[in-house]
C-alpha cells in the first residue's frame, strides 16, 4: 500500500493504519518519520488495534521499546530510538531478537538503526497541515 493521504482526524489516521496492518506480516519493519506531534504514535495505536494486540500504546520515548502481543501469537513491537546513539544500542534492545520471533516492528526515529533497517521496510512519513487535526501521511 503506497501513496500520499491527507487525513482530517485521529479516526482517519487509525483507518489508514488499519489498511496498512492488513498487509503486514511477521518480520516486517515499519519506519515512522515526522516531527514531534505529527502522529507517529497515534498511527501505531491504530496498527495495534487492527492487529488485535493487547495493551495501551503510549509513547515509548522513555522506555524505548514496548511489546504488544495478542492471544493468538501476533506480536507488535513499538520502538522509539530517539535516545539511542548507535546501531549497537539498537541491537542491545533486541532488534534482531524481536524479528527472529516474528514481530512486526514499528519504529520511531529509524535513522538511529542505520543499516539494520531492511531495504524492504515500509516507510510512513507524517507532516502537519493547516488545521489542528490535519495530517499528510505518505506511505512508501
Ligand atoms: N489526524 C491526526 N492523526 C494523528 N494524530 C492527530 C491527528 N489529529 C490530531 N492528532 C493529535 O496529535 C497528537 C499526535 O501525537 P503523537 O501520535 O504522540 O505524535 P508523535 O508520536 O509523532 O510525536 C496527538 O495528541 C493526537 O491526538
Ligand atoms: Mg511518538
Amino acid at each position: 500500500m503506497k501513496g500520499t493521504f491527507e487525513v482530517g482526524s485521529v479516526e482517519e489516521t487509525w483507518a489508514l493504519a488499519r489498511r496498512l496492518a492488513a498487509e503486514l506480516k511477521p518480520g516486517d519493519v515499519v519506519c515512522l518519520e515526522g516531527d514531534l506531534g505529527s502522529g507517529k504514535t497515534t498511527f501505531v495505536q491504530g496498527l495495534a488495534a487492527a492487529l488485535g494486540v493487547a495493551g495501551r500504546v503510549t509513547s515509548p520515548t522513555f522506555c524505548l521499546v514496548q511489546e504488544h502481543g495478542s492471544a493468538d501469537g501476533r506480536l507488535l513491537v513499538h520502538m522509539d530510538l530517539y535516545r539511542l546513539a548507535s546501531e549497537d544500542d539498537v541491537l542491545a534492545i533486541g532488534w534482531e531478537d524481536f524479528l527472529a520471533r516474528g514481530a512486526i516492528l514499528a519504529v520511531e526515529w529509524p535513522e538511529r538503526a542505520g543499516s539494520l533497517v531492511p531495504e524492504d521496510a515500509v516507510r510512513v512519513s507524517f507532516a502537519c497541515l493547516d488545521g489542528e487535526d490535519a495530517r499528510r501521511i505518505e506511505i512508501s
